[in-house]
């Protein structure tokens, strides 16, 4: 892997990015599947997407592919979606409910908590330990309502890693914690295929230097967006509504009810913060907006992002069309951008890279911790 980086070859208020390689080379790809997304805590599912005992999907976490499911007693699993056998794929549809997990290949049959419990001949076989070979289990961990794995042998502090993204955006984990994102409910779900690095999505939600150029709905809803600085670069600050809005709509008309533990200084504004690897959360005094992004490739990202409202805002069917309208348009204005920079990448003019403008300066932390964590 040769990726020319220069050390700091730009004028005083201009930041090198990383170079064009980074965003591009496959074997970067494949290095940020095995040291970073199969190494963190990284969220996968939302817990009512797996209600009920039984209920699985499938996800892809770097190079695995993992069953995230639920046992009797409702508490979630993660397996990786290997048979223990002879390797098979132990389920082949995206998402279903099962008893049991049977591979379909010599039916070596794992309960809810992947423990072998049949097998063709298995009581001739009395030294096949069940445990042993049942389903190889995964770190899981439940918050805001939502299922993080971590795929390495021994998993980081959840609280050194995710948690303090939240302090270090938010000052407090408490501020968050208001919103009580973990008893939402998902209003709507929209997924988006983009045509970019995940890193390119990611540095797009970091700065809003482009707000005034490509979010005409958003900067009308907070014009301080439209002076290019990013509330992100701030901690604990949120940016403020305009005057005349009343709610984070399309049209700046009022949203769904508020949440009803935010504190004053909550109200009126909108705070993002930023969870590497894969997740953005958004919070607007009435919903939460939920992104997890899934690396496909170096040049391919797939998203899921979910509007979270009160559950009885979801249950009265309360048409929240204008709430979700107004991030749905920033989505496909951001995304729209990324996969416009992607193809440039391999140019041979951005070979060392690009420039960071001041507004942009925290994206360069962003662009250490990549090359840190890249580091064998
Ligand atoms: S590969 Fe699964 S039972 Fe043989
Ligand atoms: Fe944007």
């Amino acid at each position: 892997m040769i990726i020319e980086q220069l050390d700091n070859p730009l004028p005083g208020s201009l930041l090198p990015t990383l170079a064009g390689g980074y965003y591009t080379d496959p074997a970067v790809f494949a290095q940020e599947q095995e040291r970073i997304f199969e190494q963190s805590w990284f969220c996968v599912v939302h817990g009512s997407d797996i209600p009920d005992p039984g209920d699985y999907r499938l996800v892809q976490v770097g190079r695995e592919q993992l069953i995230v499911s639920r046992n009797r007693r409702r508490e979630v699993r993660a397996f990786f979606n290997v048979c223990r056998h002879r390797g098979m794929r132990v389920c082949t549809e995206e998402a279903g409910t099962r008893r049991t997990f049977q591979c379909g290949y010599h039916a070596w049959t794992y309960d809810l908590d992947g423990r072998l419990i049949a097998a063709p001949n298995l009581t001739r076989m009395p030294d096949i330990d069940r445990d042993d070979y049942g389903l190889r289990r995964i770190h899981v961990r439940e918050w805001l309502g939502y299922v993080w794995v971590c795929t390495a042998e021994e998993a980081p502090s959840f609280e050194e890693t995710v948690l303090s993204e939240v302090v270090n955006r938010l000052g407090e984990v408490e501020s968050l914690d208001r919103y009580q994102v973990e008893n939402l409910a998902i209003g709507r779900r929209i997924a988006y295929d983009v045509h970019a690095n995940w890193k390119l999505v990611i540095e797009n939600f970091m700065e809003c230097y482009h707000c005034a150029t490509i979010h005409p709905e958003l900067t009308q809803v907070i014009p301080e967006f439209a002076e290019g600085w990013a509330a992100q670069t701030n901690v604990g600050l949120g940016a403020e509504f305009g005057e005349g809005i009343e709610g984070f709509t399309v049209d700046g008309s009022a949203g769904a009810a508020e949440l009803p533990l935010i504190a004053p200084g909550q109200e009126r504004r909108y705070f993002a913060i930023t969870i590497r690897p894969n997740v953005f959360v958004n919070m607007v005094p009435d919903h939460v907006i939920v992104h997890r992004m899934f690396p496909v490739s170096e040049s391919s990202t797939y998203v899921e992002c979910d509007w979270l409202f009160l559950p009885e805002v979801v249950d009265s069917a309360r048409d929240v069309s204008k709430s979700v309208e107004l991030f749905d348009r920033v989505n496909l204005q951001d995304f729209d951008a990324c996969e416009k920079t992607q193809p440039a990448m391999s140019s041979r003019l951005y070979r060392t890279g690009g420039a960071l403008v001041p507004a942009e300066h925290h994206i360069a932390f962003f662009h250490q911790w990549l090359v840190e964590a890249l580091r064998p």
